[in-house]
């Protein structure tokens, strides 16, 4: 095949899936999908952390807390399908109410601190940023730690 029928015939399949509900998430999918949101937070934190301390471009402070804020949006739909695993603690799923109310606050943090960050860029962002970053709570009630 060519290059472009393999893209049409992958097209096609993905559309062909798609209707007929045949794609769904094993258990293992749910386990790596909410991992790589949690990654892209981490990675985002850490190039924001750069910025913050004058390593990375300024300009961009922007566009990381922007990129936090979708991808926390992502969280709580991410975990909400109960499954044991990765590095999730049960209570994940046994405190539901708790849990998504503390992904909702990360959520709302970071579309703050967006804001923040477009309006007034990384002396606006400094006095906030710890506070908003509410990771490590999180992590110290839910997440078993393997290190
Ligand atoms: C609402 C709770 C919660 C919040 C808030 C939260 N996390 Fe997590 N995080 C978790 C849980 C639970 C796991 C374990 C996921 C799994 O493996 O099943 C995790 C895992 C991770 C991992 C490991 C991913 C991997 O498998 O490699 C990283 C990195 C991470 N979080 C970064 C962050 C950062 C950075 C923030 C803040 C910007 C954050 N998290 C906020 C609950 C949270």
């Amino acid at each position: 095949m060519t290059r472009l029928s393999h893209i049409a015939a992958g097209v096609a399949l993905l559309a062909a899936t798609t209707l007929s509900g045949i794609a769904r998430a094993d258990n293992q999918d749910v386990i790596d999908y909410r991992q790589h949101i949690m990654k892209t937070l981490g990675e985002q934190s850490q190039s924001l952390a750069m910025v913050m301390q004058g390593k990375a471009p300024a300009e961009n402070v922007a566009m990381h807390a922007q990129i936090l804020a979708v991808t926390a949006a992502t969280v709580e739909a991410a975990f909400k399908e109960k499954v044991a695993g990765g590095e999730s603690k049960p209570d994940v799923w046994a405190k539901w109410d708790d849990f998504s109310k503390r992904a909702k606050e990360l959520s709302a943090n970071m579309a703050d601190l967006a804001k923040t960050a477009q309006a007034g860029g990384v002396d606006a962002v400094k006095p906030k940023l710890q506070a908003a970053l509410t990771c490590r709570g999180c992590h110290e009630t839910y997440r078993e730690q393997k290190k």
